[in-house]
């Protein structure tokens, strides 16, 4: 196969949701289409759950929560599908907005009873700020739930989006018939039945079809009449180029569990969905299609085997062709690294790859190498955009617990920052090392991982921050700015590129600074540069 027909069959993408939304159980029904894992009624057991959440790490396996993100890959009617598992878990947000900068399109699950959730909110704000092309899928119509109008309006609403429904459901809960696909003009009727042929769908391209009242009742087909009439009347056509600009986001109903409108979502995503698109470096754009390989760290996993301390960087190929045994430019180290077993990813295994293309994920055995957002290229200088520091939620002093140690826990603390765990921030005054995470989990997280992975033991004091805000200066050298030192010392820090950065103690104090020293900016994530 042709290397730009290797790129075109490519469709790499994460699918995001709320906690218990059902991302896990559609991803699960994904595998099974691309005949990735075997029905056989494993579905439901938790072998198969815990695959499709690829959890590498202890801590997660004793927690139950998909602390972990990964790749899950499989073919499907010759195209190449890679899906980025994102963490559900608010607490781990941040690896899911990185591993956001590496899929090329999103899926996003809502549940028909709860609506538009928090975690979703956030997440396709992101996908919004970077238009990323998305799809929405409805789920859990076999359960009572929203009005399908009313679950419409909501997703514009809090989402930001303009929807255009692709299917639509006929009833809801006890009352669900099934789905008629405005996609492929055709009917597939509910039976409840996940282990049915998942093929059977009737077509039905003109509504007004007699068919129709014999499939669903008379009633439910002039419902539905009425309903499909409504849709065209108010929302948007599906186009294809305003989906790939994010301007506009088709919308599919089913139920992941019941194995319902699955199969249509995913022949609509086949068709729709991008393949790997170009990707702005600081120098330049970069096509998919050039000769030359270069890519990006998205994402680093640790204690693959808590005896080694190795860890996997997952690599996003954005350009060319990755070969195993070739020297490749690590550009922040300026230094040539060669991989004699890279990772592919297939459904929950791994396995070594001679060659990867430009959308494909590699795994890479990196013994302290590499950190988030490092480029690799064949000896061009490129730097990839876009992996952004976003302020903490929660700051604390971290202290040494083990004096005798002190060696391994800094190396340890360094190795867990460059994984992008937390974010470390040191202060000015003292030198005192400060923790910033996203949630209250990571602090758990870094102090087990500090003693398995380093034998290194911590303890933490709370610090009171309301916002960790990176200072930018008009004039570095001007008097205004020395003022703020001065008056700010105590609550000066530089983050681990030594970058300043005023951790706020309130609301009112930014404020306060933002009024007061108005030839200073005052940023809340790190990627104003
Ligand atoms: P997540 O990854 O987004 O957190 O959600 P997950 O797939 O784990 O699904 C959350 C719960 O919702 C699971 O139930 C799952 O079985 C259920 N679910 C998913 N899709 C559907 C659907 O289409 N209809 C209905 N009725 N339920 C659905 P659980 O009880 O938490 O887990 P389990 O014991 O069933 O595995």
């Amino acid at each position: 196969m042709s290397f730009t027909a290797e790129i075109n069959r490519r469709r790499t993408f994460g699918i995001v949701s709320h906690p218990d939304a059902g991302k896990t159980t559609l991803t699960e029904k994904l595998l099974l289409f691309g005949g990735a894992i075997q029905e056989a009624g494993a579905v439901k057991s938790n072998k198969i759950k815990k695959g499709a959440t690829s959890d590498f790490m202890e801590i997660e396996r004793q927690r139950g929560i998909s602390v972990a993100t990964s790749v899950l890959a499989f073919e499907y009617r010759g195209n190449k599908i890679n899906i980025l598992d994102t963490p559900g878990h608010k607490d781990f947000a941040e690896d899911t907005f990185r591993t956001l900068t590496a899929v090329d399109s999103v899926i996003v699950v809502i549940d028909v009873a709860k609506g538009v959730e928090e975690q979703t909110e956030k997440l396709v704000q992101v996908c919004r700020m970077r238009n990323i092309p998305m799809i929405v899928f409805i789920n859990k119509l076999d359960r009572e739930g929203k009005d399908a109008f009313d679950l419409l309006d909501e997703v514009e609403q809090k989402l930001g989006l303009k929807v255009s429904p692709l299917s639509f459901p006929i009833g809801m809960g006890y009352d669900f018939k099934g789905i008629y696909n405005l996609w492929e003009k055709n009917i597939n009727l509910f039976t409840g039945d996940s282990k049915r042929d998942i093929e059977e769908t009737i077509e039905i391209s003109d509504l007004e079809d007699p068919e129709l009242d014999e499939l669903i009742g008379e009633s439910s087909a002039n419902t539905l009449r009425e309903e499909i009439e409504l849709v065209s009347g108010i929302y948007p056509e599906f186009d294809k180029v305003a989906y790939s600009n994010g301007e506009l986001q088709p919308v599919f109903f089913g139920s992941a569990l019941n194995n319902f409108g699955v199969r249509e979502l995913l022949d609509c995503f086949i068709n729709i969905a991008p393949s790997p698109r170009p990707k702005q470096s600081e120098e330049r754009l970069v096509e998919p299609t050039e000769s030359k390989f270069t890519g990006f760290v998205f994402k680093i996993h640790a204690n693959m085997d808590p005896n080694h301390r190795d860890r996997l960087a997952f690599v996003k190929i954005v350009s060319g062709e990755f070969k195993r045994n070739v020297p490749y430019l690590h550009v922040r180290n300026n230094k040539k690294l060669k991989f004699s077993s890279p990772n592919a990813f297939f459904a929950e295994k791994k396995q070594i790859v001679e060659t990867s293309y430009p959308g494909d994920i590699v795994g890479l055995h990196d013994t302290g190498n590499f950190k988030i957002g490092d480029t690799l290229t064949e000896g061009e200088i490129l730097h990839y955009k876009g992996i952004p520091s976003f302020s903490p939620e929660h700051f604390r002093y971290i202290n040494n617990a083990d004096p005798l140690k002190s060696k391994q826990l800094y190396k340890g603390i360094d190795q867990l920052m460059d994984e992008g765990v937390a974010q470390l921030f040191t202060l000015e005054m003292n030198g005192r090392k400060v923790i910033g995470t996203v949630g209250a989990l990571q602090y758990e997280v870094i102090q087990y991982r500090l003693e398995h992975e380093y034998g290194a033991k911590c303890t933490y004091e709370n610090l009171n921050v309301y916002k960790a805000a990176w200072v930018e200066a008009e004039d570095e050298n001007s008097e205004e700015f020395k003022e703020f030192k001065r008056v700010k010392q105590r609550y000066l820090a530089q983050d681990k590129a030594g970058q300043l950065v005023f951790l706020a103690d309130s609301q009112f104090s930014l404020q306060m600074s933002e009024q007061k020293y108005p030839s200073l900016t005052f940023h809340l994530t790190s990627e104003f540069q």
